[in-house]
């Protein structure tokens, strides 16, 4: 079955980017001239989704006013005579169709994905993590629908992550199959010991799940954090019926963490078109200075 559906949680507290995050959602947060969540509703087009749910929370209805028409504005740009920016405006609305939801208490990604079943049916569907950007010339979130479509299970986005960091992410017993893709047949989330490290293989910030991962959500318990993780549903899934890792191609950034916006800030211009150049000579300017 094609996956057409994808779902953005968005309902995090964003406590890593306190103060910025207080009354602005990271998923808001501006690189260069698009807040986050466009390049990631962009990439998820750009893989072939055409229906979206965003899960968001109380404070976050500019996600939405995003993603709609803005009549008065559009006229204005109209009137005077910015005809490029009022289309890119116009485009976004456009990009495919959106749907929202609230999670209605902060109980973590696996609680927020679960606020998803109506949405989802019968469906695979594509997992794409607010606050994580990834910039590549594939699409990342199609890299993991192509791996669905080849062998039929669910798929996590995986990527090595520094030996002594695993502690703050997931870690997965891995077998290589072919090229960038493994085969997932155990995970924990957020390993306290160094027993319990499967691999330094992480998932980071994109899946393709299987509808019956909604079921297993209803009967999973907080794990880390006092939270209904993902990781702890998606382990149902590797230690049964396994799970596809795709060791995906293109660069992360980590928009839940300070240093992360500043590096996605600074590549993603560098790559701009129309000032790229300009930052360029500015960046050396500096770094000769430093
Ligand atoms: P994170 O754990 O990185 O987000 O969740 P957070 O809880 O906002 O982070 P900190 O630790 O407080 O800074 C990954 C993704 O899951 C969403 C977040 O918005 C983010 O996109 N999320 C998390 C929810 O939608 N609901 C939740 O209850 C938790």
């Amino acid at each position: 079955m094609k996956v057409t559906k994808a779902v953005i949680p968005a309902a995090g507290l964003g406590t890593r980017v306190l103060p910025a995050t207080k009354s602005m959602p990271k998923e808001m947060l501006t690189i260069v001239d698009k807040p986050a969540i466009q390049y990631i509703v962009e990439e998820a087009v750009n893989s072939g989704i055409t229906d979206i749910l965003i899960i968001t929370n109380r404070g976050k209805g500019i996600i939405e006013d995003h993603f709609d028409r803005s009549p008065e504005l559009e006229q204005r740009l109209l009137e005077t005579g910015k005809k490029d920016i009022y289309e890119q405006v116009v485009s976004i609305s456009k990009l495919a169709n959106f749907y929202f939801i609230r999670q209605k208490e902060t109980k973590g990604l696996g609680h927020a994905v679960n606020c998803a079943r109506s949405f989802v049916g019968n469906e695979p569907f594509a997992v794409l993590y607010g606050d994580d950007v990834i910039i590549g010339d594939d699409p990342a979130c199609g890299q993991l629908i192509r791996a669905y479509e080849k062998f039929g299970k669910a798929v996590v986005g995986i990527k090595s992550v520094p030996e002594e960091v695993i502690s703050k992410y997931s870690s997965l017993r891995v077998e290589h199959l072919e090229s960038n893709i493994y085969n997932c047949t155990d995970m924990v989330e957020k390993p306290q010991t160094k027993e319990e490290v499967l691999s330094t293989y992480s998932i980071l910030g994109r899946c393709v799940l299987t509808p019956d991962i909604f079921d297993i959500l209803d009967n999973t318990e907080p794990g880390a954090g006092g939270e209904i993780q993902l990781t702890d549903a998606m382990r149902t899934l590797a230690q049964t019926v396994n799970i596809t890792g795709v060791d995906f191609t293109g660069k992360r950034y980590d928009m839940g963490d300070k240093l992360g916006i500043l590096q996605a800030t600074v590549e993603i211009a560098l790559k701009n078109p129309a000032l790229g150049d300009a930052f360029k000579a500015y960046l050396k300017e500096i770094v000769a200075a430093l």
